[in-house]
């Protein structure tokens, strides 16, 4: 797994749980839609990189799988899914992506790994925390998939930037997210504080 530089306060676990219904699990769900837009954004806006479109392909096709898993759940337990404030760590994540080619490129594959890797720690730690055996099913079935995503993003990031480039760059990401994790609030959000 990418190493996270800010470990999150086991803490967390057990007060996302206590506000996990509703808005977690819709928050979750948001999270699902977004990570395969992601996914398909960069294969248009990297028509001449192939060797991006296939693992981009399947990953979004398996992001709209837990999407749908999620609203699977949402339903099940009257939620309607629904408009919901982003928490803002995408957003200000992706800011220290540089505006010129090639950093654009590796630094967009890299926040997209950490990303994933956050979410699958986050996971984790909901899984850990939870005592609802549906709930615990899904985030423990959810893990294997996320724990893989964010080791896509980083090979993608060294079959086409090179493992230099990468080595180079993925301090200042790390640190940079781990900057951007610390500032959240605490709110029912998957990426909180
Ligand atoms: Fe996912
Ligand atoms: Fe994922």
């Amino acid at each position: 797994m990418l190493r996270l530089i800010h470990a999150t306060d086991p803490a967390w676990g057990a007060r996302a749980v206590e506000q996990l219904v509703p808005e977690i699990l819709l928050d979750h769900a948001h999270l699902e839609k977004k990570a395969a837009a992601a996914a398909v954004g960069l294969m248009f806006r990297y028509p001449d990189q192939p060797a991006l479109m296939t693992p981009l392909s399947r990953l979004a096709r398996e992001e709209l799988a837990h999407f749908e898993e999620v609203l699977a759940v949402l339903e099940r337990r009257g939620v309607t899914f629904g408009r919901l404030k982003p928490s803002g760590y995408a957003e200000r994540l992706s800011r220290v992506v540089r505006r010129e080619e090639p950093g654009r490129l590796l630094d967009a594959l890299l926040v997209a790994a950490f990303i994933e890797a956050r979410s699958c720690e986050r996971m984790q730690l909901l899984a850990d925390n939870l005592t609802d055996p549906q709930l615990s099913k899904l985030y423990r079935g959810l893990l294997a998939a996320e724990a893989r995503h964010h080791g896509i993003y980083v090979s993608l990031a060294r079959q086409l930037c090179g493992p230099e480039a990468v080595d180079d760059r993925l301090p200042d990401i790390a640190a940079h997210e781990a900057e951007v994790v610390r500032a959240l609030p605490i709110e029912p959000r998957l990426h909180s504080n």
